[in-house]
C-alpha cells in the first residue's frame, strides 16, 4: 500500500492555530502518513494533486478567518472537491465556551463550507477554542492585549486571568479529531 500524503495547510496570527495544525502532523507522522504542513501566509502553496487528503484551518479574528487562508480554501476549490478526504477547522475564542460553541462552530466554519458548495456531511469540521496570551512573551498587541485583560477583570464567565498564558483550547478534543482524520486517511 502506497504511503498517504497529506497536505495540513493554516492561517495563524497569534500562533494558536499553528500549535494545533503541528499537533495534527505530530499525531498523522506517528500513524505513518506522509505529512506536509504549511503556513499559506508564509509559505509556497504547493499543487494539490500531491496529495490524498487536504487539512485546512484558520483562526478566527473579528469574525474572520485569515486572508490567505480563505484565499487558499477559493482559489482551491474545485481541487479540493475532488479530494476523497478534506478537513476545515477553526481556532476561535467563542468556542472555548459550551454556551458559544455552537454557533460558533456554525458561523466560522459550516458556512464557509456550504458557501463554497462542499457537503458538509462529506467534509470532517471542527471549532476548537482559542489561545488568550497576555503574558509578557505574547504575540497579541497592547492593545488587543488590553480588551483582553479588561474581560479577563469585569467578566468572570470569560475564565481567563489577567496578564496570563490562558490556553483555552481542549486538547483532548484536538487529539480526538486528529486520530479519527488520521484513521479516515488511512482507510482511504
Ligand atoms: C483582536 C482579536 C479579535 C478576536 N476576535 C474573535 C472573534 O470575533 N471571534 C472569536 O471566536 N474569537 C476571536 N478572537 C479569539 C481568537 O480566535 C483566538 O485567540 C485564537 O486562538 C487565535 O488564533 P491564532 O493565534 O491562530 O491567530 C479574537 C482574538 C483577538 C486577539
Amino acid at each position: 500500500m502506497m504511503t498517504k500524503r497529506v497536505l495540513i495547510a493554516y492561517g495563524t496570527r497569534f500562533g494558536s492555530t499553528e500549535e494545533i495544525s503541528s499537533k495534527f502532523a505530530e499525531i498523522m507522522r506517528n500513524q505513518g502518513l506522509d505529512t506536509t504542513v504549511i503556513n499559506v501566509k508564509k509559505d509556497k502553496w504547493p499543487p494539490l494533486d500531491q496529495f490524498d487528503a487536504v487539512l485546512i484551518g484558520s483562526s478566527i479574528k473579528i469574525g474572520r478567518w485569515t486572508k490567505e487562508a480563505k484565499k487558499f480554501l477559493k482559489k482551491n476549490v474545485e481541487a479540493l472537491k475532488e479530494k476523497s478526504f478534506l478537513a476545515i477547522y477553526v481556532s476561535s475564542g467563542d468556542a472555548s465556551y459550551p454556551e458559544k460553541y455552537q454557533e460558533a462552530k456554525e458561523k466560522y466554519v459550516q458556512k464557509i463550507i456550504t458557501d463554497l458548495g462542499f457537503d458538509l456531511n462529506k467534509v470532517m469540521h471542527e471549532a476548537f477554542g482559542g489561545l488568550f496570551d497576555m503574558s509578557n512573551t505574547s504575540k497579541i498587541g497592547w492593545m488587543e492585549k488590553k480588551f483582553m485583560n479588561m474581560a479577563a477583570r469585569d467578566d468572570e464567565s470569560a475564565n481567563l486571568t489577567e496578564n496570563e498564558y490562558n490556553d483555552l483550547r481542549d486538547w483532548d478534543q484536538i487529539h480526538s479529531f486528529a486520530n479519527e482524520a488520521t484513521t479516515r486517511i488511512l482507510q482511504l
